[in-house]
């Protein structure tokens, strides 16, 4: 019976093992290393047949000092890059140009997803000089197979494709489950409100990038930190990292806007919210609230959220535009005001109604956003224009301030 219980524990472990797959490929280079987080980084050279492998000298931070460029050819793809059937994976695919060629003029192209999700890459700046910011589009589906392919498309006859890094986590059953199974999830945007720095793995174990999100440009908006000892994520399906759970951003009139890159004439969206109460409240003290996308409410009750616990509520096939607004309204019984921990916003390719996904062409991927609350007498549009990543820590480091009265 032991041995048989013993076997049991190794077969499952060996199947976990094997389900928890994760691969990065350093695309332009060859062999492979181990990065200060552990994470093993491979060439590209087992994945593509065409273009034409590149080192930029003037850039030293791997995996983004190399590259791959496709000079010729409508389309070029990265083929047999391994996922985990039957889970969710996460697909990121990085582009650093840092004027590699020389011309000072960065492409536009857009990146195909197993032959059927579609992102849109428009880098607008030609040298940064800053190692820390990078071009990136992320993906969340369930492959059909063990493997998938990441297409490079040429969009215009004087921009050549090129591509700095790919990288896949998988999830855990049940995370994302309100995906289907032909669908992708397109991130528009993700932020850990409160918190001072990006996080991403291995603070966040399935590689999601984080980006930091707070009260700095508002009066009217407070950072919340927890006094709970930790915090119990289990409940929540999507699995958000307790240290976003740890942070919240609060305000009477919370309102959330300027959604990222979505055009202004709509995609439908997956829109995930993550709560968790910061203060351990007292007889007289509740905070509750309603979340409304628009018009469209969030989330069938008030949301009530629980000290040391996370809440998470999902909204999925409403179509958002880039005027979207997130807006937080206190229920009558409460005391507090409304908080937000963590929140991402997708674009639904393929969706599963047909609602417009999939040929729709969203904008590429440098986590755009912003927030302002309504009941300053200024409003302050807060854009974040790029994600940094400086000894695998990520940070935002460049951001633009719009003063309207
Ligand atoms: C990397 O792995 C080594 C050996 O397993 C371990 O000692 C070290 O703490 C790990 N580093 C990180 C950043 O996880
Ligand atoms: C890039 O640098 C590596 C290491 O110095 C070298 O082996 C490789 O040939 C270089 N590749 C190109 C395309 O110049
Ligand atoms: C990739 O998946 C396809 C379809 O399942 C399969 O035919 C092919 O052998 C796989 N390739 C590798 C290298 O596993």
């Amino acid at each position: 019976m032991m041995a048989w219980l013993l076997l049991l524990v190794i077969t499952l472990f060996s199947l976990f093992l094997s389900l928890a797959e994760s691969i990065s490929i350093d695309c332009g280079t060859t062999g492979s290393y181990v990065d200060s987080n552990n994470v093993t980084w491979v060439g590209d050279n087992g994945f593509v047949t065409t273009g034409k492998p590149m080192n930029n000298t003037d850039v030293v931070t791997k995996p983004i000092n190399t590259l791959r460029y496709f000079p010729t050819g409508q389309t070029n793809c990265y083929t047999n890059i391994p996922v985990t059937k039957g889970r969710k994976n996460l697909v990121r695919t990085k582009f650093y140009y840092e004027n590699y060629d020389g011309n000072y003029s960065p492409p536009s192209f857009d990146v195909i997803y197993d032959g059927k999700h579609r992102d849109s890459i428009e880098i607008t700046e030609s040298s940064e000089n800053d190692e820390e910011r990078f071009y990136f589009s992320e993906l969340i589906f369930a492959p059909a197979n063990e493997n998938i392919s990441v297409c490079l498309i040429r969009t215009s006859p004087s921009h050549n494709p090129f591509i700095s890094s790919i990288e896949v986590y998988s999830f855990d059953v049940g995370m994302y489950a309100e995906l289907g199974p032909n669908e992708g999830l397109i991130l528009q945007e993700r932020y850990a409100y409160g918190a001072e720095e990006s996080i991403s793995y291995p603070l966040d174990p399935y590689g999601r990038l984080w980006l930091p999100s707070g009260s700095e440009y508002s009066l009217s908006l407070t950072d919340l930190k927890t006094s709970a000892p930790s915090i119990d994520i289990t409940g929540v399906s999507n699995k958000p990292p307790e240290i976003v759970m740890s942070k919240a951003l609060s305000g009477d009139s919370l309102i959330l806007s300027n959604m990222g890159l979505i055009p202004l004439t709509g995609l439908p969206v997956y829109l995930a919210l993550y709560f968790s109460e910061p203060q351990s409240l007292g007889r007289t003290q509740r905070r509750s609230f309603n979340v409304f996308l628009d018009d469209t409410k969030v989330g069938s009750r008030p949301i009530v959220p629980v000290f040391g616990k996370a809440t998470q509520v999902i909204l999925r096939d409403v179509v958002a535009t880039s005027g979207s607004q997130i807006v937080f309204q206190s229920t009558d019984d409460s005391v507090l005001p409304p908080i937000i921990n963590g929140l991402e916003l997708y674009s639904i390719s393929n969706s599963r109604d047909g609602g417009g996904g999939g040929g729709s062409k969203p904008q590429a991927n440098s986590a755009v956003g912003g927030l302002y609350s309504q009941s300053d007498p200024i409003s302050l549009y807060l854009f974040f224009v790029g994600v940094t990543l400086f000894n695998n820590t990520i940070t935002v480091i460049d951001y633009f301030c719009d003063f309207s009265l």
